[in-house]
């Protein structure tokens, strides 16, 4: 399976419609199951913009989407919703992205039983239960009967990838999913993220500032700015030898950690939920 943005440009009209802003130009992007794509780039450089596009949120002005060479556009309403079954979304928590009246059967369930995955009582509920523990969120018991505010920052942001892995999709979209997390529970977060490539091949486009987390994660990073993806390529390459003066930037402008140092605090707090 394949996720192309093609040539995807989008411009907004703000204030009283007289300014425009061009907050995605002609940017190019692929992902498939199993590859985990980053997307790097400053505050308003049209990561979040182009993650709403590549999730069916929003439409581009000109270029589009496509899977596996359908476009979105020329897609059947049934072929569609099978879109947003495959590529499924897991955003920042603080924006509010869980209900705060929903219990976490209820939030995880009823996307389970719109698409159709399952839908007596009990076999939604089983499918619940699966989907927390593939989160780690064990025993799933525990969890069910939780509000989001009974839960931390860690945990609601696992309700939020399980919400979206009881799908079944091909690829999460996840925007800033985890930059809002202190390091010890960002470690674990990640560390979920990391598991269900390897144990259910899902793929992602990861769009974070957070340099470090890219090093540890991203296999193929791209980098934006105003609205532009001014290099790509694979991880190592990036860090290693960026070829953009923008790139070489952001690279200079991150916090340096050492890298044994960086890569010990990942691994070693990852068991905390
Ligand atoms: N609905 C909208 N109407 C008008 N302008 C918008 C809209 N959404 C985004 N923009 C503008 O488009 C540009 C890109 O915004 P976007 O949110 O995609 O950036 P971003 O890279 O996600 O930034 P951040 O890192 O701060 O989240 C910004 O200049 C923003 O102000
Ligand atoms: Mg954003």
């Amino acid at each position: 399976m394949l996720l192309e943005a093609k040539n995807v440009s989008k411009t907004f009209r703000s204030g009283r419609g007289t300014e425009t802003v061009h907050a995605v130009r002609d940017a190019t992007l692929r992902a498939r199951p199993g590859d985990f794509v980053a997307i790097v780039g400053e505050s308003g450089s049209g990561k979040s913009t182009l993650a709403r596009i590549l999730l069916d949120l929003i439409p581009p002005s000109s270029g589009g989407v496509e899977l596996d060479g359908v476009p979105i556009s020329a897609m059947t309403k049934k072929e569609r919703v099978q879109y947003r079954r495959h590529v499924q979304a897991v955003l920042q928590d603080p924006a509010g992205s869980l209900n705060p009246r929903k219990r976490v059967e209820q939030t995880v369930g009823e996307v389970i039983r719109l698409h159709r995955i399952a839908t007596t009582r009990v076999q939604v509920r089983e499918k619940v239960r699966e989907a927390l523990h593939l989160v780690g969120l064990n025993p799933a018991e525990e969890f069910l009967d939780r509000f989001p505010h009974e839960l931390s920052g860690g945990q609601r942001q696992r309700v939020l990838i399980a919400r979206a892995v009881a799908l079944n999709p091909q690829i999460i979209v996840a925007d800033e999913a985890v930059s809002a997390l202190d390091a010890s529970v960002k470690a674990g977060v990640l560390r979920v993220m990391a598991d269900l490539k390897d144990r259910l091949g899902v793929g992602y486009v990861f769009i974070t500032h957070d340099l470090p987390v890219v090093r540890k994660v991203a296999d193929y990073v791209y980098v934006m700015r105003s609205g532009e993806i001014v290099e790509e390529g694979a991880k190592e390459a990036i860090f290693a030898d960026p070829s953009h003066p923008y790139t070489q930037t952001l690279l200079a402008a991150a916090p340096v950690l050492h890298r044994a140092r960086s890569d010990r605090s990942l691994d070693s707090t990852a068991r905390e939920v």
